[in-house]
């Protein structure tokens, strides 16, 4: 999978630093070289010694070694490589890459790069939701860096919650996507997608929501499509256990009102594509505190209907992307309602699918699709999500023919 292909990987100090050395097998087992710069912190904890034992290469350690800048520059070093993978990647080195210091040969190489960079962050469950840890992560994944995990669990400094390093074989996969994705044919190069997926959460007071059971896979699925055709995405997802797909930037939204907002916010884009189960209707007020039985009868729920994302894309004035896609979730007559689901809501294509129970489209692994357009309804065999996603994805790059 991985023959041929060239990693620069960058050991930072932290705790998940001894995963990087089965990290190093497992891309060699695939074909993949990997050449190691380790930092300070790194090499505290794991030795230079098993780095290069593993990689059978050389190990980076000093920006003002003269024998590594006589063997290999550092600018060599940062360009000598297809993708820069950063793993452990500490709150430390993505504030120092976010800011664009380089004070040690791990940053100067960061900074010289022309290469992709990958990041897999790695710490407590504090320093990862630090408002400056996730500016920094905001600021780098504009520029286009990418990320796999955290994950979340039992942390080595004996917390819980998110921070520790993605799985071993996550990482691999990741940047097996990554070549992947660059490797086929980008007709969508130049274009900009937004993508909703998942379902949104309304609350009713600080601990209970109305939710649905939508998973996000299809949406996912979908962005992730489009990011492999070139376009440059930003999917807006509601709450999932999907994984944020590989080379889209993710925004993670609770409700309708503010998967709206981070839609909006996301305009300009030539391609909409509205996957997400938006409720319909959410608490007309949610309470402040969380609402007690207090021995009365229950308090009735009164709802009230959320903004349509799909019609308000639509219909937007100057700012509509120049393609809509809906989906038209239905249980009996499907083409006849989607058809007129498309027309009321103003969307160009919407593709049906039945929901009804036992076909196990909500939450499973396949779909059976009705692609509807203003003139034609086209039947699509059963297949699974991602399939959709490919196929939806290659008709979309058609209708916009050559890449911007
Ligand atoms: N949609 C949206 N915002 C909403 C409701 C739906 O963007 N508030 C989008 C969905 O993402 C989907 C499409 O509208 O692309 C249709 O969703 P569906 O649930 O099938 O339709 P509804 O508008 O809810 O209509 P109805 O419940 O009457 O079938």
């Amino acid at each position: 999978m991985l023959e041929g292909k060239r990693i620069l990987l960058v050991i930072a100090g932290g705790i998940a630093a001894y995963k990087s050395l089965d990290l190093i097998r497992r891309l060699r087992e695939r074909g993949a070289s990997v050449r190691c710069i380790l930092t300070k912190g790194g090499a505290e904890f794991v030795t230079p010694l098993a780095v290069a034992a593993l990689s059978e290469e050389k190990v980076y350690q000093h920006l003002f070694s003269l024998t590594d800048e006589n063997e290999m520059g550092h600018i060599r070093l940062s360009r000598e490589a297809d993708l820069v993978l950063v793993a452990p990647a500490t709150a430390d080195i993505m504030a120092r890459m976010a800011a664009g210091i380089c004070d040690d040969l791990a940053t100067t190489a960061l900074l010289a790069t022309d290469k992709p960079v990958m990041v897999a962050p790695s710490m407590n469950v504090m320093m990862w939701g630090h408002l400056a840890t996730q500016a920094n992560l905001a600021t780098l994944e504009k520029r286009g860096v990418l990320r796999v995990g955290p994950g979340s669990g039992d942390l080595a400094c004996g917390e819980v919650g998110s921070g520790r390093l993605a799985e071993v074989m996550d990482i691999v996969r990741a940047v097996e996507s990554f070549f992947d994705a660059s490797a086929g044919p980008r007709p969508l190069s130049g274009r900009r997608a937004i993508v909703t997926s998942g379902p949104t959460w309304e609350a009713i007071d600080p601990v209970r929501y109305i939710a649905n059971r939508s998973s996000g896979k299809q949406g996912h699925a979908i962005a992730a499509a489009l990011a492999k055709l070139g376009a440059e995405t930003v999917l807006v997802s509601g709450p999932s256990r999907e994984p944020d797909p590989q080379g889209v930037r993710v925004i993670h939204i609770e409700s309708a009102r503010e998967m709206r907002d981070a839609c909006f916010t996301a305009l300009p884009a030539d391609i909409a594509v509205c996957a997400a189960a938006v409720a319909d209707w959410r608490p007309a007020e949610a309470a402040g505190q969380k609402m007690k039985k207090n021995g009365d009868a229950p308090a009735p729920l009164a709802l009230t209907e959320n903004p349509d994302i799909l019609a308000s894309l639509s219909q937007a004035e100057n700012r509509r992307p120049r393609l809509v896609v809906g989906f038209a979730a239905e249980t009996e007559n499907v083409v006849a309602y989607a058809q007129a689901k498309r027309a009321r809501k103003g969307c160009d294509w919407i593709l049906a699918n039945d929901v009804a129970p036992g076909t196990g489209t909500f939450g499973g692994a396949s779909n059976t699709i009705h692609l509807i357009t203003a003139e034609t309804v086209e039947d699509w065999p059963t297949m699974s999500k991602e399939a959709v996603a490919g196929r939806l994805a290659e008709r979309i790059a058609a209708a916009f023919g050559r890449p911007a």
